[in-house]
């Protein structure tokens, strides 16, 4: 973390051609990762970070966001996680940037900046980050990946540890994207790459005297004459990143073309969940070995699916009462086995389709261990209206099936109102345990997790109620954390 004007501690050379940026050694550095997360699921994503890299992570103040510091041979494992969306290399952050108070010294101060930052590291990790992905291009198609000898060492070094190889979505949006532009007098000497760029400003907070547009454009002129690259809103090798949250402001580099919550579906519906915010509400209910796992709104199947894929001891059941919705699960599922099946997997995804009313579910009483889904919103999904007779029926159904005492669900909804009175009238059959608030697609809703009692499904203090017509206020509000 640095104070404003102390950037100048490592300077980077103008690398103004490739030649000057492909100089990635051997070495192992030293960096700090940024990663956007479903916000709500920050603390999510540190565990995993924690668990699967070993590192501990810091979450910003910035909703949304964590940090944390790799060497260079975990790299390759950082595009591994599941609970990060985009992917970026710090160059600088600053904690409590004192911006000036008008428009003018401070865009002029941003100019400045741009020269004294220090880049080098940041340009290594960027640069050994498109060679591990030519490399995985180079693996998948056999076509001929141009990539540096040097370069292409450092990735067998990072790739060849690991047993997974990149996730699909994110082998080649650069490749074919770095290529070198020469002016005629050039041919036949070897090309001097000409690095497109361009900044992305994302900016929150009342206090700034200036726009984003301002800052992205009057710090990538800077960045432009630094370097003596190219500024190209489309098709760019570079893209760095300034992100000013009030008075934090991080300068980094994409790591990522588009986030990596694009893994799994290939049949989308109207409503269909990013698999980070699944895998995030899948980690909320630690599945267990055989446990099942029964999504009785799947829609597209996305939940189930990234349950099927990362928590591979349980099994899970996806169903939906629209038939256009289950078959976009069962596309959706066929898609993967064969991607799977192309590269040698001969084992098939723990995963069922069914099309079924969720208030009359063939199953058992007390025979599935957890219960995860995204409820109709009442919005692009259902209606408000309906959700005051489907919420009720449902938890109802749900309390049935799932095994007393130990059973769990885990349900995301925006309609918390109707939710919150629909959990009040169940007669102590669940438990609400914590709260995570998400923003879905801008909405604010909420993940619940629920616990089922002990209490013997149609034996609850709900039939009193039902018969007596008075509210049941038998809600654990004690227990109620917000984990947000
Ligand atoms: C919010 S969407 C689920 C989206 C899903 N998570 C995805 O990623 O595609 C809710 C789903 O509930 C289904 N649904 C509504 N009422 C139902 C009922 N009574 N039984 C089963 N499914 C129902 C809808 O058809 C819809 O697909």
């Amino acid at each position: 973390m640095s104070t404003p004007g102390d950037g100048a501690a490592e300077q980077a050379p103008p690398p103004s051609s490739s030649t000057e940026t492909d100089a990635i050694t051997e070495d192992i550095i030293t960096v700090t990762i940024g990663a956007t997360v479903p916000t709500g699921f920050e603390h999510t994503a540190a565990e995993e970070i924690e668990e699967k890299i070993g590192v501990e992570a810091r979450i910003s103040k910035d909703r949304g966001r964590v940090y944390f510091p790799i060497t260079t041979d975990k790299l390759y494992q950082v595009h591994l996680l599941k609970s990060v969306d985009n992917l970026f290399v710090v160059v600088e952050e600053y904690d409590h940037y004192q911006f000036k108070e008008s428009k003018e010294d401070t865009l002029e101060e941003l100019q400045q900046l741009a020269s004294k930052l220090p880049w080098n590291n940041a340009l290594k990790v960027w640069k050994l980050n498109g060679a591990l992905k030519k490399k995985k291009g180079h693996r998948k198609g056999g076509s001929a990946a141009k990539v540096k000898p040097n370069s292409e060492a450092s990735a067998a070094t990072a790739a060849d540890n690991e047993q997974q190889e990149l996730p699909e979505d994110h082998v080649s949006a650069t490749d074919g994207q770095t290529e070198t532009e020469s002016s005629p007098e050039e041919e036949g000497t070897p090309r001097a790459k000409i690095i497109k760029f361009r900044v992305t400003c994302n900016r929150a907070g009342d206090k700034h005297s200036f726009s984003s547009n301002e800052a992205a454009r009057d710090f990538g002129g800077a960045v432009q004459e630094f370097f003596q690259w190219k500024a190209d809103m489309t098709k760019f090798d570079i893209e760095v990143l300034l992100n000013i949250h009030k008075e934090e402001m991080v300068i980094g580099i994409a790591l990522t073309e588009e986030s990596l919550h694009r893994r799994n579906i290939s049949h989308f519906g109207p409503t269909t969940l990013r698999s980070t915010l699944c895998y995030g509400m899948l980690r909320l209910c630690k599945p267990q070995a055989s446990d099942v796992i029964l999504d009785p709104m799947c829609g597209t199947g996305a939940i189930p699916l990234e349950g099927a894929i990362e928590f591979t001891s349980s099994f899970y059941v996806a169903g939906d009462n629209n038939d256009m919705a289950v078959n976009r699960t069962v596309n959706n599922i066929c898609h993967i086995q064969r991607r799977r099946a192309d590269k040698g997997s001969v084992s098939g995804l723990p995963i069922d389709t069914v099309q079924w009313d969720l208030c009359n579910l063939p199953i058992r009483t007390g025979s599935v261990d957890i219960i995860i889904t995204d409820m109709p919103f009442g919005k692009r999904m259902g209606s408000r209206k309906k959700n005051w007779d489907l919420y009720p029926s449902c938890l109802r159904e749900m309390a049935r099936v799932c095994r007393p005492g130990s059973g769990k669900a885990v349900l995301l909804t925006q309609d918390k109102k109707c939710f919150s009175k629909a959990i009040s009238r169940m007669g102590g059959l669940w438990r609400k345990l914590h709260t995570v608030w998400v923003n879905v697609g801008g909405l604010h809703a909420g993940v619940y997790l629920l616990k089922r009692t002990g209490a013997v499904f149609g034996q609850t203090p709900e039939d009193v109620y039902e018969s007596r017509g008075t509210v049941n206020t038998q809600v654990h509000k004690e227990d109620d954390k917000d984990l947000s």
